[in-house]
């Protein structure tokens, strides 16, 4: 089966082709346009996919020797993300479906973060075979489920306020580190000394409150903001350039540490031995070694897509509508379907 995939809901421009379960193909364009409005600006977002849309679809089905007559199933992200940009994608893949007389799968795009770590582009891909606890970090979103067979999975955690790739991205921004700044801060870090300053872990155990925070899901970043602004305001800027690698070791040090601690809790508490990364955030080196090194601690099985399925791509869309289609979970054949901004999720324990 050939089934092409195309993301939009950010700013990314991506397609994909799967052909038999496998990436044959992976087109991703990243935005420039953002840089100097340090975020995403969604009228530029939405133009940038409308120019990208045609060329980056062409060149996933050529990459992957095909043509367009050759497709059996097209899927697009139907959201969360920004309308407009979303909307581009979603248009292009059902009026494509549409034309071919295919069937059109619409996919949530957490969903296909959630379940990246099934993502295929070899013959011995190892995925989780039984039940995991997923933490899905992104620039949106920041989630702990637990992941049960058959595509069912239970939200018991999320963010309060800002998501963990914000708390990168708004932190380096206050820093000069562009943006995104998560990469930027991955990379400085290397030099750097975690312990130079220590930033908030909110609602862990470590939390400066009386309350106990040991099965508490729930993440909360936007203390990370003050607290960086604050020690920006009572330093002069020849100290803050001395030691910019030591304030992005510790950044990236305070927001790791959350992320291992509440994703290995989760897993001793509902007893389930994998875990899974996956989202933007899960490129960060720093994340991947301290959550391997936790789930060697404690015996638990870790799977993280490559890096290039991290940040968003168009082969995890394809892979999640496969997912759909092998599991009976899709509603194949479904024109028309309204784009959606916000995550709502599908599993048990929806919240
Ligand atoms: O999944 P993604 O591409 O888009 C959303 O769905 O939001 O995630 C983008 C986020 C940005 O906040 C970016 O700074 C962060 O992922 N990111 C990183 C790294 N690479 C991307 N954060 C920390 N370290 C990285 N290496
Ligand atoms: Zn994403």
């Amino acid at each position: 089966m050939n089934l092409l995939g195309i993301e939009t809901s950010c700013d990314e421009t991506s397609a994909a082709l799967l052909c038999d379960g496998k990436v044959r193909s992976n087109v991703v364009s990243s935005q420039c346009c953002h840089t100097d409005f340090g975020g995403v600006v969604p009228e530029l977002a939405s133009r940038e996919h409308e120019r990208l849309i045609f060329s980056i679809v062409d060149a996933a089905i050529t990459e992957a020797n095909i043509t367009k007559n050759d497709l059996d199933v097209i899927a697009a992200t139907a959201g969360p993300g920004l309308i407009g940009a979303v909307m581009v994608g979603l248009c292009f893949a059902e009026g494509l479906a549409w034309s071919l007389g295919k069937p059109f799968v619409p996919v949530n795009h957490v969903e296909a973060h959630i379940f990246s770590p099934f993502i295929s582009d070899e013959d011995e891909h190892r995925a989780p075979e039984g039940d995991f606890i997923s933490l899905t970090v992104s620039g949106g979103h920041t989630l702990l489920s637990v992941v049960r067979q058959n595509l069912d999975y239970e939200v018991i955690g999320r963010t309060i306020d800002d998501a963990a790739g914000e708390a990168f991205d708004k932190t380096g921004k206050m820093l000069g580190l562009g943006y995104p700044a998560g990469p930027a801060i991955d990379r400085l870090s290397k030099g750097g000394d975690p312990e130079f300053c220590r930033f908030p872990r909110a609602l862990t155990s470590s939390s400066q409150t009386s309350r106990n925070y040991r099965n508490n899901f729930d993440f909360s970043f936007s203390g990370m903001k003050t607290s960086v602004l604050t020690w920006l305001g009572r330093h002069d800027h020849d100290y803050v350039q001395e030691h910019l690698a030591d304030l992005a070791a510790s950044i990236q040090q305070a927001i790791v540490s959350v992320l291992v601690e509440k994703s290995i809790s989760a897993a001793l508490l509902h007893k389930i031995d994998a875990v899974s990364v996956s989202g933007g955030v899960s490129a960060n080196t720093g994340l991947r070694s301290a959550m391997l090194a936790a789930c060697q601690r404690h015996g638990l099985d870790l799977f993280i897509p490559a890096t290039t399925y991290s940040t968003d791509n168009a082969a995890m869309i394809a892979t999640m509508a496969q997912l759909m289609i092998s599991r009976g979970r899709s509603a194949t054949n479904s024109y028309g379907i309204a784009p959606f901004a916000r995550f709502i999720p599908a599993g048990k324990g929806a919240r």
